[in-house]
């Protein structure tokens, strides 16, 4: 069976830890994997904008030995009506695996339905697989280095978009709380959150911050406004009504008070300060962003090996 990583309840909680060790120990040891996918080429195709995704598969297909393609869909005949079927048919007979930024998560999902090789999800508009699991690399490094989460509470403050959507999987995988504060109209997608549920998560939705953030271990957050709606995209809303929805729920100095005393702030990036979260906040002590987005990397050379079926670290 071809293994693409469309999602992270796509996989059990052995595999994802699994990956996870994988990713630590090709962090510390990058050399050990530094043949892993020798002679392999692996596409990146992107229908949206990236600055952390497109380098990071690009230097770790690299790193692994492998040739990377960077793509993008106005530059091949997909952007002219190609069939995404088509597509996928004629790239697996050239590449090894693919990477895609898609506007939509059917998108991903026809892409790997059609083709015979390992298709990643570079994120969509429903989920960013890849992030939340550089997301939990990082926690696991600060806070559960023998990659027990059971006793943390992570928080995610803002919107419950696609990333929020990939953090309520991974407490179903992974085993710790998550509480989502949200605006009432800007909650996750209901059937992700009772799937999740269903699988074991302990998932709670709130719509007040404050008692959302008290005594949080992990404090996390996004942009307010993605890239599908900025772009007038598929995802357009109106920004400034979404903004005053999600005032309350920025991440202030006042709020980060309330978590644990050694809580740590998380955000994907790109960060917007005053807006998401204060800058002294993302600029501050608890901040591990920069870790974070490194661990993109780490994390995506494991699902890369672990797709491929190279999964053994070294
Ligand atoms: N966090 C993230 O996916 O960043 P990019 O949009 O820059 O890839």
């Amino acid at each position: 069976m071809i293994r693409h990583f469309i999602d992270i309840a796509d996989y059990s909680s052995d595999q994802l830890r699994q990956m996870i060790q994988d990713a630590l120990v090709m962090k510390a040891r990058p050399a050990s994997v530094s043949a892993k996918l020798s002679g392999m080429n692996i596409a990146l195709l992107f229908e949206k904008p990236s600055t952390r995704t497109r380098i990071s598969f690009e230097v770790g297909v690299n790193q692994l030995g492998a040739t990377p393609l960077v793509l993008d869909n106005k530059g091949m005949q997909l952007g002219r009506g190609e069939t995404v079927a088509d597509t996928a048919k004629v790239m697996s007979r050239y590449v090894d695996a693919i990477m895609i930024r898609a506007e939509n998560h059917d998108t991903v999902l026809e892409l790997s339905h059609h083709a015979s090789i390992p298709v990643i999800n570079g994120l969509t508009n429903q989920s960013h697989p890849c992030q939340v699991m550089a997301d939990v690399m990082t926690v696991a490094e600060k806070k559960a280095p023998d990659l027990n989460f059971a006793h943390l509470h992570i928080v995610w403050l803002g919107d419950g978009n696609n990333v929020a959507h990939s953090w309520i999987e991974a407490a179903a995988a992974f085993g710790f709380t998550l509480t989502l504060a949200t605006p009432d109209a800007l909650r996750p997608d209901a059937s992700i959150v009772a799937k999740a549920k269903a699988a074991g998560g302990v998932i709670h939705l709130s719509n007040d911050p404050a008692l959302a953030i008290t005594d949080a271990d992990v404090v996390v957050t996004d942009t307010w406004i993605s890239m599908g709606a900025s772009m007038g995209g598929a995802e357009h809303i109106d920004a400034a009504a979404h903004k005053n929805m999600l005032e309350p729920f920025r991440v202030t100095t006042q709020l980060m008070e309330l978590a644990a005393p050694d809580a740590i702030f998380m955000h994907c990036l790109p960060v917007y300060r005053g807006n998401e979260a204060d800058a002294e906040v993302v600029d501050g002590a608890q901040s591990v962003i920069w870790d974070e987005a490194e661990n993109r990397l780490h994390a995506q050379k494991a699902i890369m090996c672990f797709c491929l079926d190279k999964n053994n670290a070294g």
